[in-house]
């Protein structure tokens, strides 16, 4: 096989995750599994970021790993790496948004450059596969309506933001200009199993969610700030949704992703704690004013429009998914820290 128009059924498809050891990719690798999907993982595990081999438990065995770094392969080895796959998924990023602001050129090697390699690839190599790039909120800056629908003005607010805005206009472009197949979810909060708990790096739920574990106080931020998350299952069935449907609907588009109505940051510790049992609570402190400058505020999307292009709808809401979350990480906290 290797590509296609249709996916009707993943049974025996074959299935590329850039980014595949990290925190969406792995929970996006064990559910192709659990579908039959033949699975390759492109991931360098590169340190700070959220790839961890424990996110593979239970599938290492069963899929083909490649521990290469994107930015290192040659045109010959990006075609090799391509050929023959229904679909491919591109979640390999730098994240941090911090960081970005550190070492900006490094963020656009990953989330830029090596995003057009990849299509570029794709191009010559398997211009029929579906193409789901995992894109960001975080294109559209800090928000001057809620909810945020696709037609909001895109002003990203840190480098990471304009090179994750890069990578998908490139995806995008390639699919207006060559016919290439591409989807971009821009996707907000996720939060779920294989997350990074050890620090905020990934997201501020996971170091929540280990101070809770460790029966510590955690820290809320403002607190009013309303943002809406998605549980990393959810994630992985929409970036299925946006692979499988017929491409008139979703080629060449943008969506956001988004999931149940947002709450505010206070009303999340709240469901944290409970989630949890922790008696330690948590403290609520002043936005710490060197975030500030890049920070969005309150988020929250409309994502209307891919509901309707794909019949996706998210199914595990706050309650649930904090409770699977606990659930996961109160047996295996150690491999994570
Ligand atoms: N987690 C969220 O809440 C969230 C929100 C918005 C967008 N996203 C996007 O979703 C995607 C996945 O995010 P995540 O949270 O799973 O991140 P993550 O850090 O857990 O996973 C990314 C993985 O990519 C790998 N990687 C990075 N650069 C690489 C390279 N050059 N070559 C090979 N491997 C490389 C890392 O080692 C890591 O394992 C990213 O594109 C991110 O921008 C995530």
């Amino acid at each position: 096989m290797g590509g296609t128009d249709d996916i009707a059924d993943w049974n025996g498809r074959r299935a590329l995750i850039t980014g595949g050891a990290g925190f969406l990719g792995s929970n996006l690798a064990h559910a192709l599994l659990a579908r039959g999907a033949q699975v390759t993982l492109l991931d360098c595990m590169l340190p700070n970021y959220g790839g961890n081999p424990a996110n593979l438990a239970g599938i290492a065995e069963s899929l083909d790993w490649r521990r290469e770094d994107l930015r290192a392969l040659d045109p010959a080895a990006l075609d090799a790496l391509v050929a023959g796959q229904d679909a491919v998924f591109h979640l390999a990023a730098q994240t941090s948004h911090m960081d970005s602001m550190a070492d900006p050129l490094t963020d656009l090697a990953i989330n830029a450059t090596a995003t057009l390699s990849l299509v570029e690839a794709m191009r010559r190599a398997a211009p029929r596969a579906r193409l789901v790039h995992a894109s960001t909120r975080q294109v559209y800056g800090p928000p001057q309506r809620l909810p945020v629908d696709e037609s909001h003005p895109l002003n990203p607010p840190d480098c990471n933001g304009v090179a994750k805005l890069a990578g998908e206009q490139y995806a995008l472009l390639y699919a207006r200009v060559h016919g290439l197949p591409a989807t971009a979810l821009r996707l907000t909060n996720c939060y779920g199993p294989r997350m990074r708990v050890k620090d905020a790096r990934q997201t501020f739920v996971g170091v929540w969610v280990r101070l809770a574990l460790e029966a510590k106080p955690f820290e809320v931020w403002g607190g009013d700030q309303l943002r809406d998350f998605t549980y990393a299952g959810d994630v992985a069935a929409a970036m299925l949704a946006a692979a499988a449907a017929p491409p008139g609907r979703v080629a060449g588009r943008a969506f956001n992703l988004g999931g149940f109505p947002p709450v505010s940051l206070a009303a999340l510790a709240e469901l944290v704690i409970a989630a949890s049992g922790s008696k330690a609570g948590f403290v609520t402190r002043e936005f710490p004013a060197e975030r500030r400058k890049i920070d969005i505020g309150s988020y929250q999307a409309d994502d209307s429009a891919f509901r309707a292009a794909t019949g996706w709808a998210p199914a595990v809401d706050l309650a649930a998914g904090l409770a699977e979350t606990f659930a996961y990480y109160r047996s295996r906290l150690a491999a994570y820290l």
